[in-house]
């Protein structure tokens, strides 16, 4: 009971500025899935909030998915209160302009020629049950792979579970790096040991680990296989139970980030009526395990130099792949600003 004393204690108090500081940019290049594919229907018109931006998603006249800024170039009003599809454009609910999936505006009511603006937006990709946006320069440089689990009758249907927390992308993918914390929060006997390879903008990561659920010793191996800075596929193996979890990260602004978890649970091959109530064995320790994370990302600060133990090198092996995401390596390794911070802040400890 004190500790939930403490937690509302925590939510009260005055926000430390530092922890909303980062030397990186907010929004690191790469793919990020908005919506699941089942989550935008034809002739439906989705509002979603991402990268700082009010966007809209809908699917044009071909059924392909469009995900454009909200706001209507001519006066300024948001496709998504009010507006609707007509022949696989978006019509504004003020004055009728329409524009298609790739932003042309392709009516504009009473006027003698249509006028040559466009909605903002983002290429788009829709696969493996997602609908993913890149962010950057270079859409063409690389691409998210399928992920055959999400399609396949061998996996139930997925746990879909999405947070918020006050932190910055990076910090959770920095998340599966983190030996120490799967003893603390993921109830593991011990830090699984890691390995992280880099190629390019994908990473993979190896491990194993031990822990308990209910009655059962269980060891597993998981095998970590990271996409650009939003795209993330962790297999599990095990004796009882083998899941893929994608773990989706997408900036919602300068300060918030979203975490969407699809869970996919293969169905035992022998039992597969057994897969709803793993279903909720997992639900039940996963998802508690997420919030506690959260609640430690919501107040966290980020340090430029963490005092890393030798088996936490992973963190800085997972920091040096992902600047390769920022422009010109910004916000890498070393950046003055956060190193004075740094220093300030271990001398007042
Ligand atoms: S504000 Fe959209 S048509 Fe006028
Ligand atoms: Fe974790």
């Amino acid at each position: 009971m004190m500790i939930h004393r403490h937690r509302d204690r925590l939510a009260e108090l005055p926000r430390d500025p530092r922890a909303d500081a980062y030397p990186m940019p907010p929004v690191p290049y790469g793919w990020y899935a908005v919506l699941r594919g089942r989550e935008l229907r034809p002739g439906q018109v989705v509002s979603l909030h991402y990268f700082g931006r009010a966007l809209i998603a809908f699917r044009g006249a071909d059924g392909r998915a469009a995900v454009r800024d909200a706001h209507c170039p001519h006066y300024g009003a948001h496709l998504g209160a009010g507006g609707k599809i007509v022949d696989g454009t978006v019509e504004c609910p003020f004055h009728g302009w329409r524009f298609d999936a790739d932003g042309a505006c392709t009516l504009a009511p009473f006027a003698a020629r249509t006028p040559k603006v466009s909605l903002g937006g983002f290429p788009v990709r829709e696969h493996s049950g997602l609908i993913f946006v890149h962010v950057g320069p270079d859409a063409s440089a690389w691409e998210v792979p399928e992920i055959p689990e999400a399609t396949s009758r061998a996996f139930a249907r997925p746990i879909d579970d999405v947070c918020r927390a006050r932190i910055h992308i990076q910090e959770m993918r920095e998340n599966i790096v983190d030996e120490s914390h799967f003893h603390f929060i993921h109830g593991q006997s011990e830090p699984p040991v890691q390995d992280l390879r880099p190629d390019g903008p994908f990473a993979e990561v190896r491990g194993r680990f031990h822990r308990r659920v209910l009655a059962w010793d269980i060891n597993n191996t998981f095998d970590v296989f990271m996409y650009g800075p939003g795209v993330m596929v962790v297999r599990v193996e095990g004796p009882v139970l083998s899941l893929t979890a994608v773990a989706l990260t997408t900036p919602v602004d300068e300060r918030t980030s979203e975490m969407r978890m699809l869970y996919y649970i293969r169905k035992p091959a022998r039992l597969p009526f057994l897969a709803p109530l793993f279903k909720l064995v997992f639900r039940a320790e996963a998802l508690r395990e997420v919030r506690d994370e959260v609640r430690i990302w919501d107040h966290k600060v980020h340090l430029a130099r963490p005092v890393l133990l030798p088996h936490e090198k992973g963190i800085r092996a997972l920091r040096r792949w992902y600047a390769q995401f920022y422009p010109d390596g910004a916000g890498a390794l070393e950046d003055s600003a956060a190193d004075n911070r740094d220093r300030e802040s271990s001398a007042i400890n």
